[in-house]
């Protein structure tokens, strides 16, 4: 299969970093002495004291033990302001862009150094120290980065929380992590609608459910007044009151975690990814630079949100540590209307803009509506995260949104790999829809089979990564044992993405989605182990197996089969019940799209539910269901291709 190829525009090409001949040389040089390449490039970010290591990691069996520059000590809040004020400190640090049209905010870097330093003063005087951890549950408004960097700034490690989580959801992360303070807002605006926040907290910690939660720190962001419990919470504008914006930044060591990140995985328990402060921010400022062909003069708008790590690398530390003038946007593409996006881009004149192919498609489902009441030609760049994009929302966002004179940039991560692994690097190569292209300097990817072994040339594999990088998840919160399970048991001394891919001839690699019980709808990242645990929680489900199909808009659509209790009736009112119970329990990005009354599930002899066979059903392939032999009753397999929704 040959792809239509599409240079890099002249644009880019006349000041890129990279030629593809520079790209080879440095690429090379990363792989044959990787030691010296981040000795090397360790020195963009700045140091209190200097490494004289620089890497140090195993993935050997039972020795999973990743540093990177372990001797050096710095601060990531000081990196990301404190070290622009000689130079930028007018220089605007965050443009931030309400939910409603006409609301917007331009900070500088001497503001967000006075309200940072303020906060943290603030999180000081409630007992945050180094090492605690820090919840932040808030909306995409400048104090979410505030709260951020305050607890960088003194050490304390944050677990940001999407605001589109539910309270139970909640309260699994802050008890998983041990969070003395929940940092939030009483409520948060998305699409026109307002989101309960601070009660969706409370809810989280009634009766006693959080005991490790000490204050709740309560941004006022609305009208709206919520009753503050005495002795615990507080508002963020009275904490702050007398707090000054003189704060040392704490030294840290490049080790000392940074952050943790719950993300999905194939069991119902959510992983707390932990990253640590050195290796991730070299990586993390070093790839923005890198992918977005960094301009001083760039405004940059990733439209993710800070409760994923896209938001956290490529909205906050990034853009940040390089002194770019980074925007958040609080809303969403599609309100009041699809033409929102180049509105906003005009309005700033966005000169990068990164999103995800979910919202890519959102707006090409309207036509080109989206076009409308924009000229957009303040742009130079697009990007697409978080999963895979089809070709044909790959040539619309070009055309459409960049006027066929943006390149593309497909960047494939993960919350785990802290920063890009693999895309199309301006000026490095040209762009083929739908291919993430190539690696990052440093980075080895490989395919392998089932059993492991290395494929060569062009083929369809498992993908892995040889070696570490910088900004690589050192473990998994409290629980190493998992982290070194779930990366690299399946294969030996690699790291396993969990991703399938193809490699072509030219050996470009295509990112072909998960090869595990991990789905992706509209770019989140759901377990479906979560979604069923949420399920049997409800009294009147007996059994639950969740798959994926694939869907138009989402990317990937979730297709339920639910077994009733004895004696229950699946009727229409529990279907809708289940619906939102889902809704409630973990997510609204977790909402089924259908779900199927299932009499029996199709399981082997020892009772594992044989999802390959329901994935087919879903997904209307059920003439390719393989072997059924091993099911202990292949009778149910015939009554669920028949009574199938989805047609
Ligand atoms: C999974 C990671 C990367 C930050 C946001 C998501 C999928 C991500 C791409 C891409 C194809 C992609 C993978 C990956 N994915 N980017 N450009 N092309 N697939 O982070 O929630 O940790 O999810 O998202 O399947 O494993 P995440």
């Amino acid at each position: 299969m040959s792809a239509k190829v599409y240079p890099m525009s002249d644009a880019v090409k006349a000041h890129a970093r990279l030629n593809p001949e520079s790209y080879q040389e440095k690429y090379q040089a990363s792989i044959a002495d990787p030691e010296a390449f981040w000795r090397e490039e360790g020195k963009r970010i700045s140091w209190f004291s200097p490494y004289s290591k620089v890497k140090q990691t195993s993935f050997a069996p039972g020795n999973i033990d990743i540093q990177w520059y372990s001797d050096g000590t710095l601060n990531a809040c000081y990196n990301c302001v404190d070290r622009h004020l000689p130079e930028r400190a007018d220089k605007t640090a965050i443009i931030w862009e309400g939910d409603e049209v006409d609301v917007q905010k331009h900070i500088s870097f001497r503001e967000l150094h006075e309200s940072v330093a303020r906060f943290a003063n603030g999180l000081k005087k409630l007992g945050v120290k180094k090492g605690d951890r820090v919840a932040i549950y808030m909306p995409m408004v400048p104090e979410a980065a505030y709260a951020m960097l305050a607890c960088a700034r003194l050490g304390a490690v944050h677990s940001v929380i999407f605001a589109g989580f539910s309270p139970n959801a909640i309260a699994d992360r802050v008890n998983d992590c041990g969070a003395k303070v929940v940092i939030t807002a009483n409520e948060g605006r998305r699409g026109g609608k307002v989101v309960p926040l601070k009660p969706n907290v409370d809810k989280a910690l009634s009766n006693n459910a959080c005991e490790s939660i000490e204050h709740v720190v309560v941004l006022k962001h609305t009208d709206t007044d919520y009753p503050l419990e005495a002795n615990r919470d507080i508002w963020w504008h009275d904490l702050i009151g007398d707090c000054d914006s003189d704060c040392p930044p704490e030294v840290m060591a490049a080790e000392d975690p940074l952050f943790i990140l719950y993300t999905s995985g194939s069991t119902g328990k959510p992983k707390g990814v932990v990253h640590t402060t050195g290796g991730y921010m070299v990586y993390a400022s070093m790839t923005h630079e890198y992918s977005f062909d960094l301009q001083e003069n760039d405004v940059y708008w990733c439209a993710a949100d800070v409760g994923w790590i896209t938001g956290h690398s490529y909205i906050v530390y990034g853009p940040l540590a390089n002194g770019t003038t980074t925007l958040m946007f609080e809303g969403v593409p599609t309100y009041p209307d699809v033409s929102r996006i180049g509105k906003v881009v005009d309005k700033h004149q966005v000169t990068i803009l990164y999103t995800a192919p979910t919202a890519v498609r959102a707006l090409m489902a309207k036509g080109n509506a989206a076009a409308k009441g924009s000229a957009r030609d303040s742009l130079r760049l697009l990007g697409s995260v978080g999963e895979p994009i089809n070709p044909e929302a790959w040539e619309w966002y070009y055309e459409t949104i960049g006027n066929s004179a943006c390149p593309v940039i497909d960047t494939w991560w993960q919350t785990e790999t802290g920063g890009i692994l693999i895309a199309p690097f301006p000026g490095a190569t040209d762009m083929k829809p739908g291919s993430a292209m190539l690696p990052f300097f440093g980075i080895k990817p490989k395919l392998v089979d089932n059993d492991g072994k290395v494929l060569e040339g062009a083929t369809d594999g498992n993908l892995i990564i040889e070696d570490s990088w910088p900004s690589q998840a050192r473990t998994l919160w409290g629980d190493h044992e998992r982290f070194e399970q779930t990366y690299f048991s399946t294969y030996k001394n690699v790291y396993f993405t969990g991703d399938g891919a193809r490699r072509d001839e030219d050996g470009h690699f295509w990112i072909t989605g998960r090869v595990d019980d991990v789905l992706n709808v509209s770019g989140h990242r759901l377990g479906t182990a979560e979604i069923e645990s949420a399920l049997v929680a409800h009294k009147a489900v007996a059994e639950a197996a969740v798959v994926g199909y694939p869907h138009d808009l989402k990317g990937q659509g979730i297709y339920v089969y639910v077994t009733v209790v004895d004696g229950v009736d699946a009727s229409d009112d529990l279907l809708t019940e289940l619906v939102k119970w889902v809704r409630s329990e973990l997510s609204p990005i977790a909402t089924p799209d259908f779900i199927q009354w299932a009499p029996g599930l199709p399981k082997t002899r020892s009772g594992k539910i044989m999802r390959r066979i329901l994935r087919k059903i879903a997904c209307n392939e059920h003439s390719q269901l393989g072997d059924t032999s091993t099911l202990a009753d292949p009778s149910v397999v015939d009554s669920l291709i028949e009574n199938r929704l989805n047609r």
